[in-house]
């Protein structure tokens, strides 16, 4: 299934919206892809459109440096077990359920590269989340269920040349030198890039993202 254009997925999300519970659209796909854009800006075009939608963030469960470093793995960060996928599972449950109360979610702040707990406020009149990430689609405990838990999954398809300089590019301007970049992308955006391209078919819609013409 393919398909391009904002309106046209404002428009699919109302559908799904129809029946008066909440909405959670989880939007999976490679490093650099254009997940987080595409996130935001579909919360902005819902919320003008009528349908309150609030962005959050899968990768406000990167585990903090204090515990990946203690685990051993804070040089590949990003790895699906670098994540805290349990607690993403428990807050897409509240926020699907607990529509009663403000619900808080963690943010990443790219400056600091830490998870922020209590940075995003999901009020009771939010008729949809729009969360993104990496491992949506994942195969591996507990993702299964953090794709049941939510109402769609698409996948953001980007052709692979333009990603990668995208990614590089924000690797840069978020603190890495070009070098440290380039290797930062080779060694562990692509070897994660393989694994999340792996699960593509499972999705339940195919965003083209360069059709989209987001700006950044
Ligand atoms: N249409 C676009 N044109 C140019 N750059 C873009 C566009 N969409 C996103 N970007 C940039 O590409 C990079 C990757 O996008 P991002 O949304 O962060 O991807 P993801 O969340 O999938 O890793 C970011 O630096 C973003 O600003
Ligand atoms: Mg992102």
């Amino acid at each position: 299934m393919r398909q391009s254009g904002g309106p046209r997925l404002v428009e699919r999300v109302r559908g799904l919206a129809a029946g008066g519970e909440r909405v959670l659209i989880g939007i999976a796909g490679c490093p650099g892809a254009g997940k987080s854009t595409l996130a935001g800006r579909l919360a902005t075009e819902l919320t003008a459109a009528g349908l309150p939608a609030v962005w959050v963030p899968m990768d406000g469960f990167h585990l903090a440096d204090v515990a990946l470093e203690r685990l051993g793995r804070l040089r590949r960060k990003g790895a699906i077990d670098t994540f805290d996928g349990h607690g993403y599972l428990a807050l897409l449950r509240r926020l699907r359920h607990e529509t009663g109360t403000i619900v808080y979610a963690p943010s990443f702040d790219r400056d600091l590269e830490q998870p922020i707990a209590g940075a995003i406020a999901v009020p009771p009149e939010a008729r949809v989340v729009v969360s993104e990430g990496n491992y949506l689609l994942s195969g591996e405990e507990p993702w299964p269920e953090v794709r049941a838990a939510m109402t769609e999954v698409w996948y953001a398809d980007l052709d692979d040349r333009v990603r990668l300089e995208r990614l590089t590019k924000r690797h840069v301007r978020f603190g890495k030198t070009p070098e440290q970049a380039v290797r930062w992308v080779a060694e562990v955006d692509e070897p994660n890039a393989a694994a999340i391209r792996a699960t593509r078919a499972s999705a339940d819609l195919h965003v083209d993202i360069d059709a989209l013409a987001l700006s950044p």
